[in-house]
């Protein structure tokens, strides 16, 4: 049996470009007919009884076969046996997941949770710590897991489930290391060295801890600038009125300065996450301590310039007020405040004036940033408040025309791979770049929400472009790691972020390599201006040599005209 068994089997290799490494898939079902079974045995291998597995046709496409498994009584596997020759130290060794295509049966019945388990030989090498949806039945779907080394030398790997029953198909086995298209340990792969060459920041947000683990790794190797998830907000830093605790964040800093990444600081003043000293639920304006206004605004300041003074020197900008817009804005002309804010409530419009003006007087050299939510589309978002983007310019406007120190803004841009309208979004960045404000993406995650990985992977990469080809954008950052560290809910099924839950490369991620090292190699091309050109404001006229008049408003929009000779404001310009 075990000689059929092997047709079960072949080992493709994915020689990567730049990483060699070796993926192992167990299954193929070549030479095997409809009908052949495999094993069912507990994780000694003892047979059981009441089980079975044979291959079948795949249920969703009757070319395909896969291997149907029945099981009645807990912790059964089906059983596989490695390629010739390979034992489980062998299969396991350079490869750190395992991902197989899991497909319940419909007769399986309603939702079912339980444990996965995957062993090579007696070994677990992976189980879930505890039950997790199986999914839907009469789906397929791909479930990847990380899995520890084994150093036994068995011949066979097993599959299997805690549930007291199971009917479910199984397919494309494999056993994979670094993504063959990337090894993150290779600096010259990373989108970090690219973001580096373009002199922009690539930022995540993390949590005090990363050491030199995956998740660490990941984090120093391919980013070069990190935001305290919660460590740098009121509630950790002031936890008790004139107390302050800055250790979270100490941590991150000196995680960051160890491995030469940029600090931003995250967030000065916001109505959520406020000690309850100061306000029991800040979000709710009536629960103000009794605070008069006087009161209010010197707390306010003396966290400031505690806060923002302990980081001066660590931290190159703040989000020194954070989500002080209404969510639903009267026009696009003027702007409305938050009413459900302790600051704005007891204080009024003012609290954001004083706050710029102490974070700057404690950290001068600090870019200070107004950060918002539901912002990014210029004309503002069908499915989200209209308007809301014009809101943050109108206010930022008034603060800068006040002679208010505030640097730029901050589009938080927590969204969805349907709703990003890369153009719409390149508005409010010109928009901002014409009055002298910088605009920077902040908490970036992407919901795939049912479109591809690779749709979601285009939106990133044309978010990146936009900071690529603004002057006035020097920082994108995502709000976490992984698909699995994640604020949203349910993260691993709407896959937001850049990284897989065992921190492989998803095509998001390597969409951002891409987009970096193109434009890296397109600033070495940057337009050389064959005249003096003392004209630098950024609107620009441009012709090419046949006298049309060209689609190009902004010097940024020069970079990107394929190579040659234009007329760029009178001046004779080279593309190259
Ligand atoms: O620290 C406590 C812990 O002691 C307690 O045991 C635990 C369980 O209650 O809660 C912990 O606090 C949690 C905190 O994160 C730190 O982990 C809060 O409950 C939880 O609500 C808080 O969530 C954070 C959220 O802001 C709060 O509004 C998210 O991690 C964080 O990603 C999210 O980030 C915000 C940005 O700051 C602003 N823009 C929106 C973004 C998403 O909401």
């Amino acid at each position: 049996m075990r000689k059929i068994l092997l047709l079960f089997l072949c080992v493709l290799f994915y020689g990567g470009a730049q990483a060699a490494d070796v993926s192992l898939l167990l299954q193929n079902f070549g030479g095997f007919k409809a009908g052949d079974s495999l094993r069912v045995t507990d994780y000694l291998g003892n047979p059981s009884s009441y089980s079975s597995s044979v291959l079948e046709k795949d249920p969703k496409n009757s070319f395909n076969l896969a291997v149907h498994v029945k099981t009645s009584g807990e912790e059964l596997f089906v059983e596989i046996p490695l390629p010739d020759g390979m034992t489980s130290k062998t299969a396991t060794e350079g490869r750190d997941r395992i991902s197989f295509r899991f497909y319940r049966s419909a007769a399986d019945g309603a939702s079912r949770s339980c444990k996965f388990f995957v062993y090579f030989g007696t070994t677990k090498v992976y189980s879930d710590a505890s039950s997790v949806s199986q999914g839907t039945a009469g789906e397929w779907q791909t479930r990847t897991y990380s899995i520890t080394k084994a150093t036994n030398t068995k011949t066979v790997m097993r599959l299997g489930m805690s549930a007291s029953r199971g009917d479910y198909y199984i397919d494309d086995i494999k056993v994979i290391g670094i993504d063959y298209m990337y090894d993150y340990t290779d600096p010259t792969q990373t989108a970090r060295f690219y973001a580096d060459q373009v002199g922009k920041h690539l930022g995540v947000a993390v949590n005090p801890g990363l050491g030199n683990d995956r998740m660490g790794q990941t984090v120093y190797r391919n980013f070069n600038m990190v935001v305290c998830e919660n460590a740098m907000k009121f509630d950790a830093t002031e936890p008790s009125r004139n107390s302050f605790s800055y250790s979270g964040g100490d941590i991150v800093v000196a995680f960051a300065q160890s491995h030469k990444m940029f600090v931003r600081g995250h967030a000065l003043c916001w109505h959520s996450q406020v000690p309850s000293w100061v306000s029991s639920n800040g979000a709710s304006a009536t629960t103000d301590n009794g605070w008069t206004k006087q009161q209010l605004l010197d707390i306010l300041k003396n966290h400031i310039f505690n806060v923002a003074g302990h980081y001066r020197g660590k931290v190159i900008q703040w989000d020194v007020v954070n989500e002080c817009l209404d969510d639903n804005q009267p026009d696009m002309n003027s702007y409305k405040l938050r009413s459900g804010s302790v600051w704005n409530y007891v204080i009024g419009e003012e609290f954001i004036d004083s706050a710029f003006v102490w974070a700057h007087q404690a950290d001068p050299d600090a870019e200070l940033y107004l950060n918002d939510y539901n912002v990014g589309p210029w004309q503002g978002n069908p499915s989200w408040e209209v308007g809301k983007t014009h809101a943050l310019y109108n206010l930022a406007k008034r603060l800068k025309d006040d002679g208010i120190p505030i640097d730029g803004v901050g589009l938080q841009s927590h969204t969805s791979v349907g709703n990003v309208s890369l153009p719409d979004i390149k508005r409010t960045f010109d928009e901002f770049q014409n009055i002298g404000l910088k605009c920077i993406i902040t908490e970036l995650d992407m919901n795939q929400d049912g479109a591809s990985e690779t749709a979601q992977a285009d939106k990133y990469a044309g978010m990146v472009n936009i900071i690529n080809t603004h002057d006035n954008a020097p920082s994108i950052v995502v709000w976490g790691t992984d698909d699995a560290h994640s604020w949203i809910e349910d993260s691993e099924t709407k896959k937001p972020l850049l990284f897989n839950p065992d921190f492989s490369a998803k095509k998001a991620y390597l969409s951002v390599v891409q987009t970096f090292k193109d434009y890296s190699i397109l600033m070495e091309n940057k337009p050389i201006y064959m005249e003096s050109d003392e004209d630098d404001s950024d609107i620009v006229t441009v012709y090419n040599l046949m006298g049309q008049k060209l689609n190009c408003s902004t010097r940024g929009d020069v970079q990107n005209l394929p190579l040659g000779l234009y007329i760029v404001n009178g001046k004779k310009v080279l593309i190259r």
